[in-house]
């Protein structure tokens, strides 16, 4: 969501912005722009609206320079236009400045600061950039004028202006918004993420929020709002270009779903010893061991993975779970228990809503893990301990390995946990048996692709609604398959609890509606296969999907042997390909669906 891009130092300006635009596509944008400055008096701004693509198309030979910054724009305070695409532009034409975030106080800026100012468009970022040139006017020097807009801007943002009267510097700022600054040797980058800047640098440094970076060709300079320097080393981004390329795939999304097994296997070999001891940080254990109850807090699919950790963590560990979402949580937070332990799962670590009860829970002074598969993401150095996902970088905007990542890693933390217990359940969890099952499982399923693309097109093609139905494991389980086919097909697909459909939703159910039915759980087993019934009676087309212990002739696909408790990690799979598939058949921007965004950094 946003994406920001800079350098400083390099004569293929033009070139690094629109690199890293592309990498930053992932993200979600619906417009984005750059602006280069030769150091020599002259400046370019280009903007466009839609793909990086188009944007390359406006961008002609002589837009060259020494310095530039460049955006994906994500609308929220205006429509998608040229004229609200960043970078935003001062009415004199003196600051350039691009923005990612939302900042809550501009209307009341604007009409303080700058009621006489002529607006280009209805963002809010554009009252930050005029307000620095507020400042300026009145004799301020470009610094002192940014330092005092950003002491007057509340929200959240990260910033990079450039001031057409020190070209020499882009000013950076950040408060809650992700932004690094990469190193390189006679030249220095920002990104939003390090992914854009791979092919210019793996070093990178970290900004915190509410300081301001003065970044030169050869210096970085980092300060906090009053201006009390601050010393930070770099660190090194262990990723490879290759990690972020296609391959030989279509789409991002289908290289990720078929990554999964060795997902399996990387978490198995880093987490779990040759002695089958776990690697599991040991204050981290005995934090946890002393929680009355745990808190899970997340997104999206996150959240739905962490409805599947409840299960895990209730009966491995014999601890009560609550599971919250994080743009509800932060704002009701309910009373909490005596020793609560927080849980924070995000794939990209970025995540504004969790990243906002994060912010809560270190006020409170309580414990926290963040589970991401981001290093140094500021989830992950904001919580009190981390535990990475290993899933390696996930580009389609569906999430579909990280979740399969995130059960892996709640199953081991919960066994290792309730080994710390001395509980019995523990024991018999064998964790490093599971993940090789459930590698090998998501295998059998992802090799039945061409299988599964006849059933998607069978069951889905014309169609307007679809419902996953299943009980207890399984019902969490459709939570995260509907959400799958809703956001890449725009089929509307609705999660389930088996038992419910007849308490109202069964009204919905007509001849041909397609209803997947997951037949996983062994408690729920015989009801939900009752549930099929009553849908198939009012004409619903069914597809079974269901574990070899409770299949019954006529079902479409069978999940190879797993514990129940971790079994969504492979009966996702086929919800995966099937949104996939259904996704594809309808002329989708499968790895970029519309209206949404990667990495949500604004609440
Ligand atoms: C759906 C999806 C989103 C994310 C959610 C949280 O496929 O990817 O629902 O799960 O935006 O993101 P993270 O996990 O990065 O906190």
């Amino acid at each position: 969501m946003c994406g920001i891009v800079g350098v400083i130092g390099k004569d293929n300006t033009t070139d690094i912005l629109l690199k890293g635009l592309e990498k930053l596509e992932y993200r979600g944008y619906d417009s984005a722009g750059i602006y280069v400055n030769n150091q020599d008096g002259k400046d370019f701004l280009v903007k466009e609206v839609g793909k990086i693509s188009e944007l390359e198309k406006a961008v002609t030979s002589d837009v060259q320079g020494l310095v530039g910054i460049g955006h994906t724009r994500w609308a929220t305070h205006g429509k998608p236009t040229i004229e609200n695409a960043h970078p935003h532009f001062s009415d004199d034409n003196r600051f350039y400045l691009v923005h990612n975030g939302v900042l809550t106080n501009f209307e009341e800026l604007k009409n303080k600061y700058l009621s006489d100012v002529h607006f280009n468009s209805q963002t809010d970022t554009e009252v930050a950039v005029q307000l620095v040139d507020h400042f300026a006017k009145q004799g301020m020097d470009g610094e002192t004028a940014f330092r005092k807009a950003l002491s007057l801007i509340e929200g959240s943002y990260a910033f990079a202006m450039v001031d057409k009267e020190q070209p020499d510097r882009i000013f950076v700022a950040k408060n809650k918004s992700p932004l690094l600054i990469g190193l390189g040797d006679g030249f220095n980058v920002i990104c939003s993420d390090a992914m854009a800047m791979l092919e210019e640098t793996h070093e990178y440094v970290e900004i915190h929020d509410g300081e301001v970076v003065i970044l030169k060709k050869n210096s970085v300079e980092i300060s906090k709002l009053d201006g009390t320097k601050v010393q930070r080393g770099s660190y090194t981004v262990n990723l490879d270009a290759s990690d972020i390329s296609k391959g030989t795939y279509a789409h991002y999304m289908l290289k990720e779903i078929d990554e999964q097994p060795n997902v399996m296997r990387k978490i198995s070999q880093n987490y779990i010893k040759n002695d089958g001891t776990l690697n599991v940080e040991k204050d981290l254990l005995d934090e946890m061991n002393k929680a009355d109850r745990l808190y899970i807090v997340a997104a999206g699919t996150s959240y739905h993975a962490g409805l599947v950790g409840r299960n895990i963590f209730e009966k491995i560990c014999d601890v009560p779970v609550d599971v919250e979402l994080g743009s509800e949580f932060g704002y009701h937070m309910p009373k909490l228990s005596k020793h609560p332990f927080f849980i924070f799962l995000s794939q990209s670590g970025e995540t504004a809503d969790s990243r906002q009860v994060l912010v809560k829970v270190n006020e409170l002074n309580l414990p926290s893990l963040t589970i991401t598969n981001v290093a140094n993401s500021t989830l992950s150095r904001e919580a009190t301990y981390t535990m990475e996902l290993l899933a390696g970088p996930e580009i389609a905007v569906a999430s579909t390995k990280a979740y399969t990542a995130q059960i892996a890693v709640e199953a081991v933390l919960a066994k290792a946990l309730g080994e710390v217990k001395g509980l019995q359940s523990a024991k018999d969890f064998d964790v490093k048996e599971q993940l090789a099952l459930a590698a090998n499982g998501i295998q059998s399923i992802v090799d039945a692709k061409d299988k599964i693309k006849k059933l998607a097109d069978e069951f889905l093609t014309g169609q307007r609604d679809a419902f996953y139905i299943g009980r207890g494991i399984d019902y969490a389980l459709s939570l995260e398959a509907a959400l799958k086919l809703k956001e890449i097909s725009y089929i509307h697909a609705e999660g389930f609890a088996a038992g419910e459909l007849k308490h109202g939703t069964i009204a919905l159910i007509e001849k041909g509606t397609p209803v997947f039915a997951y037949v996983n759980d062994g408690v729920g087993a015989s009801h939900t296969r009752g549930n099929i019934q009553e849908v198939e009676a009012r004409g619903a087309n069914v597809l079974v999907i269901a574990s070899k212990k409770y299949a019954e002739s006529g079902d479409q696909i069978i999940i190879p042997e797993i514990d129940e408790l971790i079994s969504p990690i492979i009966s996702v799979v086929p919800a995966q390909l099937i949104a996939y598939y259904a996704s594809l058949a309808r002329g989708n921007d499968v790895d970029k669906p519309r209206n949404l965004a990667k990495s949500v950094t604004v609440e």
